[in-house]
């Protein structure tokens, strides 16, 4: 079954054609056209300019999608309804992000994705983006050339970490989500954007960051003396909660107070990067054990960040030893439509699509 699928949620304009058999995900085409550089010069994303350029950007995109994946159509076939061609020899499904987003841009995804099911004759999938995150936990990997399927036991324990959410997620199945913690205030992602935007290194912070963080690891790792220490929120409460705008606060005062701050730029970015990551990581374990999670996974733009990656794996083979850990590969970290897809697969096939007339924007959309 072969699905395509669209992403606008945010700043990427993504669409990607991903082919499923039985629990197998494979992707045929994986395009995103990303705004970060025109979003840059303003600190963060702007709603307005954002959904600008999805208008310009997304026929392009999918129609790249389209002829990465070896799937040929001609231009008529874009936008005349023309039920003599088998359509579904070409696609089985559009699948499309509805919520959360910024409803400017969730709108140009849902209306592209109207148009091309209407066009084609063929059905449509909607998709929530946090779900599409952990998705893309469901796609296959090629390491050393060789194919490995990801085999999700349920029930599985999520960290889901983006720019606009913080999730402990637990997943009793396809489409059973529960989510079992969340954050008070700031998304991870968020905070890692704040961060660096206190200490003007660049936009979006978790990249930068996680360089610098890296950076004063290799070289001062062994030495402890006079280093920063920032608090670690709710590492302690019995709940699976999150707070992040104290460490904020934290680091807010620590850089006001220390005059040689802008010498010691990748030791701040070090201990901001490991709280964050102490936090994420014992509320992931504390979850999984509670919830005798089979499978423990990462997701979101966070779940990009190596330090992040390599902690929580050693942290589930320690804690968790009867459990797997399965991370998405980096290309499907943030935002793009190979995840959405995934997620549109595994509808697909319980035939949960959705009318062309309720296909609506739910920006406050939850998993
Ligand atoms: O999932 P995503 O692409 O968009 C949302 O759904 O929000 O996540 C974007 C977030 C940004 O806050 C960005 O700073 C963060 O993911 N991010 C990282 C890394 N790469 C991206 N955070 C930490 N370390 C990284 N390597
Ligand atoms: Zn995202």
């Amino acid at each position: 079954m072969k699905i395509l699928g669209i992403e606008t949620s945010c700043d990427e304009s993504a669409a990607s054609i991903v082919e499923g058999s039985g629990s197998s995900v494979k992707v045929l085409s994986n395009v995103v056209s990303s705004q970060i550089d025109i979003h840059r010069k303003y600190g963060g994303v702007v709603p307005e300019v954002a959904a600008r350029e999805h208008v310009l950007n997304i026929l392009p995109v999918v129609n790249k999608a389209m002829s990465e994946a070896g799937i040929k159509r001609s231009d008529s076939m874009l936008f005349a309804r023309n039920t003599h061609i088998p359509q579904r020899e070409f696609l089985d499904a559009i699948a499309v992000t509805v919520g959360p987003g910024l409803i400017t841009s969730l709108v140009v995804g849902i209306e592209t994705a109207k148009i091309l099911a209407y066009s084609w004759n063929i059905p449509l999938v909607a998709v929530n983006h946090i779900e599409g995150h952990i998705y893309a936990n469901f796609i296959n990997v090629i390491k050393e050339d060789k194919l490995k399927i990801n085999k999700v036991v349920f029930p599985a324990v999520i960290l889901t970490v983006s720019g606009g959410h913080t999730m402990v997620v637990l997943m009793k199945g396809h489409g059973d989500f529960e989510v079992i913690g969340d954050t008070r205030d700031d998304a991870a992602g968020e905070a890692f954007d704040k961060a660096a935007k206190m200490m003007n290194i660049g936009y979006p912070g978790g990249p930068v960051i996680s360089a610098l963080a890296e950076k004063f690891r290799v070289l001062n790792y062994k030495s402890e003396d006079g280093r920063l220490k920032f608090p670690r929120p709710m590492i302690n409460s019995d709940c699976f909660n999150f707070s992040f705008s104290g460490l904020k606060t934290a680091i807010r005062y620590s850089l006001e107070k220390d005059e040689n701050w802008k010498n010691r730029v990748p030791e701040y970015c070090f201990e901001f990067q490991q709280a964050v990551i102490d936090v994420l990581i014992s509320k992931t374990v504390k979850a999984a054990k509670k919830f005798n999670a089979k499978t423990v996974m990462l997701s979101g733009g966070v779940s990009a960040n190596r330090a992040l990656r390599d902690q929580l794996a050693q942290a589930v083979k320690k804690y968790l030893p009867e459990s797997k850990f399965i991370k998405p590969d980096l290309k499907y970290t943030t935002d793009n439509a190979a995840m959405i897809a995934s997620a549109g697969y595994f509808k697909a096939i319980n035939k949960k699509f959705i009318s062309w007339n309720d296909l609506k924007v739910n920006c406050n959309l939850s998993l």
